[in-house]
């Protein structure tokens, strides 16, 4: 599934680029997958260290399973929700949308940049992701459940890693358009 990336302009990716969460059922194949980990692994890296890890979740039982076991998490810590803590009682609602891909990009060092290194490949992954025609989304939720040292063992995490972006991807459902931004706030200019 997606298409070459190369008919996208990188402006147009990245001005086009909204996070996605509803999915059309369609799984992404290991080749589309294998290509958004060789645009990850592209990302600058602090004294190229390349800090980064991947894990791959596609068995639809246990998305549910990691879901469920996030929003429990999440339930039990309410107040620093804020306005999202809503959303965890819909019936139903799964942290992932019900994505048929997450990829968790871990740290395996927890040298100064290495979570900087994660999020720099997580930006490319999502802009390669868009360019073939993907939709994708952070899933901050999902942090603190994937470093429960129990979910790090079931996922095959090495315990000396860190889960630093959860990402979700999939076909989307139905077309959408960019959120707004503000102007950029240029605070000196010397
Ligand atoms: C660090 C981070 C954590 C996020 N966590 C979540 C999340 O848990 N659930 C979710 O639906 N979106 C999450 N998002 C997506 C943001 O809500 C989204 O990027 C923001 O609303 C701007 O929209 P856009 O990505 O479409 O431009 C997260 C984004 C970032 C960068």
């Amino acid at each position: 599934m997606g298409q070459s990336m190369d008919t996208v302009p990188l402006r147009n990716a990245i001005f086009g680029r909204r996070s996605v969460r509803a999915f059309s059922p369609d799984r992404i194949d290991a080749l589309t997958l294998r290509a958004l980990l060789a645009a990850a692994v592209r990302a600058p890296t602090a004294m190229h260290g390349e800090p980064w890890q991947f894990v791959i979740v596609q068995n639809p039982e246990l998305l549910k399973h990691l879901s469920q076991r996030a929003i429990e998490g999440l339930a039990a810590d309410a107040a620093r929700l804020g306005a999202g803590r809503d959303i965890l009682s819909q019936p139903g609602f799964n942290v992932f949308y019900d994505a048929g891909s997450l990829i968790v990009i871990c740290a395996k060092s927890d040298g100064q940049f290495a979570q900087a290194d994660c999020w720099l490949a997580a930006q490319n992954l999502m802009l390669t992701a868009y360019a073939m025609g993907l939709g994708s989304c952070v899933i901050g939720m999902a942090v603190p459940m994937l470093n429960l040292p129990g979910v790090k063992l079931e996922l095959g995490i090495p315990p000396e890693s860190t889960a630093v972006v959860p990402i979700i991807v999939g076909k989307p459902r139905s077309e959408s358009w960019p959120a707004a931004r503000h102007e950029p706030q240029i605070v000196a200019w010397r």
